[in-house]
């Protein structure tokens, strides 16, 4: 089955080449997401959250999806691609989860991003407590890794000296 989306608007990053694997959140630069003029009215009462979903289309992948993946910080583990973040996938849909910084008019400020700027966006949904965060999650295959503290840090891209 074939099924076709219109991006609802683009996202502005400061990256044009490489980006973090996962939002850092404590990222300076301006990150925004700018919706078509027509959108604009659904975001009404949307700054009432604190955290929101940004969904993607991670549109500039020149690699075919594969099975097996070996996520790039976590050494030579190898992992099924549906239990891994990687963005090369059959539909290569992008999710990251941000802090609603403003919102004027048709542009959401938000905290950092990890996509390249232009990258469509497909959706916004607010993250709501409770419904969207479980107090048993847990790290999966990350678990069972030496040094996961460590680990997390890179994937989050926060800078570290050890
Ligand atoms: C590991 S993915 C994670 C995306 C999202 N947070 C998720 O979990 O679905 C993030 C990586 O995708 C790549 N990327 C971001 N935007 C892209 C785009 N528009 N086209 C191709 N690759 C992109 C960058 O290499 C970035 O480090």
């Amino acid at each position: 089955m074939e099924i076709r989306f219109q991006a609802i608007g683009i996202i502005h990053t400061p990256y044009k080449e490489s980006a973090p694997y996962q939002p850092v959140e404590e990222a300076e630069d301006e990150f925004t997401a700018v919706l078509e003029p027509r959108y604009e009215a659904g975001l009404f009462k949307l700054e009432k959250f604190r955290y929101i979903y940004l969904i993607y289309y991670i549109d500039r992948l020149n690699v075919q999806p594969k099975m097996h993946v070996k996520p790039p910080w976590a050494g030579s583990v190898e992992v099924g691609l549906f239990a891994s973040r990687s963005p090369a996938r059959p539909n290569p849909i992008g999710l990251s989860v941000v802090k609603v910084k403003k919102v004027e008019g048709n542009v959401v400020y938000t905290s950092g991003l990890d996509v390249f700027d232009g990258t469509p966006l497909l959706d916004i949904k607010p993250y709501i407590r409770e419904l969207d965060s479980k107090e048993d999650a847990n790290y999966g295959w990350i678990e069972g890794l030496d040094n996961r503290e460590h680990l997390m840090l890179h994937i989050k891209g926060i800078p570290h000296k050890y």
